[in-house]
């Protein structure tokens, strides 16, 4: 008797799209990371950590008092006060000196080679987290009497490219990529822009933002900002060089979400050219963006992606592009005291040609945030 055949699949078994962002990244990151990529794959792999953005609006000396509580403590100033102590020549606190493993606290010799710290990043800013080595989850923000929520959950290192933008008072900023709108409310907590734009070409993910908006800053607030979903590539059409900060933070392979969620994502076969596109789509954002800021301006590029291709790369064709067809010069600002002020916080790249790399660590799981600020001659 001859055997039964086995029914042929109709078709072939579909390779999960998170398989297919770990096969792309282990191919490319192994090369990039070298004996380093392991470790941060693990790290994109397990649980993420989270910040807690205080929400400025609401009671903030009661959240202050609740996520201390928790042991959770504000990263932004924290750091900052560890640098002016040493600079100001002052002996750190047993306690501070305690907190934070002996070698990773920025040296004197460090801190003597920052800027004063008033030059340093955008005010205002309070971000709780855990510290090194601690994964305690925050538990969900809760809204106050008034129903404006207390803290906002984040990737900490998604903040480092809204401190880099520097915001001064007065400062006309723009966000062109701005939706869900963790950084817009980053933005909006210093209390300092003279006017504040947020796009995003997504309908409905600029209804999340406005829902953002609802849930954490006061109806006058709100009103403040003026909310858009144009395409971004094309806002020079609109307004040319009338922004002191823009903020491109850019679609991307989402990397971590791209490991761990099938959910919307960017390595489904169906999605393989709009992935393609990526790196082009970067490039005409960041120089919408470039001109978009006034001369003395300044742009800050983000993604939340590990990719060469997407960071460094894009950084230098959107500055060749600015210089010969626009003949807009740019500076890449030097942002490596970022990695002095926040060591005990993030694990930074050492070896980032163009601006600044957070890498996952499982000490410290935030990231991928690729971020570089540019200035506009
Ligand atoms: C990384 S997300 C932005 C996250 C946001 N900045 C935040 O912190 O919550 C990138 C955003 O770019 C938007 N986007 C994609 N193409 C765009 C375009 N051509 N113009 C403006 N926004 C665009 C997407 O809809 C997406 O919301």
């Amino acid at each position: 008797m001859s055997p039964v055949p086995f029914p042929k699949a109709a078709t072939a078994p579909r390779v999960p799209s998170t398989a297919l962002a770990l096969q792309n990244f282990d191919m490319n990151y192994s090369l990039r990371f070298g004996e380093a990529w392991p470790s941060v794959r693990i790290s994109l792999l397990s649980e993420q950590k989270y910040g807690a953005l205080v929400n400025g609006f609401a009671d903030v000396d009661h959240v202050a008092q609740e996520l201390e509580l928790v042991n959770a403590a504000d990263f932004v100033s924290k750091s900052l006060q560890k640098v002016q102590h040493l600079q100001e020549g002052s002996v750190v606190e047993p306690a501070a000196r305690e907190q934070s493993a002996p070698q990773e606290a920025p040296s004197e010799h460090q801190a003597a080679k920052l800027p004063p710290l008033s030059a340093l990043v955008t005010p205002n800013i309070k971000c709780y987290t855990f510290p090194r080595g601690d994964i305690t989850r925050f538990r969900s923000a809760r809204p106050d009497v008034l129903g404006i929520f207390n803290y906002y959950l984040l990737d900490a290192a998604s903040l480092l490219p809204v401190l880099a933008l520097n915001i001064k008072p007065g400062d006309l900023v723009l966000d062109l990529c701005a939706a869900p709108g963790g950084k817009t409310l980053a933005i909006l907590q210093t209390g300092l822009c003279g006017h504040l734009a947020a796009n995003d070409i997504s309908i409905s993910r600029t209804k999340r933002l406005h829902q953002v908006l609802n849930s954490y800053v006061p109806k006058q607030v709100k009103e403040t900002v003026c909310i858009t979903s144009w395409d971004g590539r094309n806002w020079a059409e609109l307004e040319s060089g009338s922004f002191h900060k823009v903020l491109v933070d850019v679609p991307c392979t989402t990397d971590r979400h791209s490991v761990m969620e099938e959910d919307n994502n960017i390595f489904h076969k169906r999605r393989s050219k709009e992935r393609q596109m990526l790196p082009m789509l970067q490039l005409q954002l960041l120089v919408a963006g470039i001109l978009a800021t006034m001369p003395g301006g300044e742009v800050v590029y983000s993604t939340c992606s590990l990719s060469q291709l997407q960071n460094e790369y894009v950084v230098e064709r959107a500055i060749e592009i600015a210089e010969t067809e626009y003949n807009i010069g740019t500076q890449v600002k030097d942002l490596s005291y970022f990695r002095t002020l926040f060591q005990n916080t993030f694990s930074f790249s050492s070896d980032c040609r163009l601006g600044e790399l957070v890498l996952p660590h499982l000490t410290a799981n935030f990231g991928p945030m690729y971020f570089c600020k540019l200035r506009r001659a």
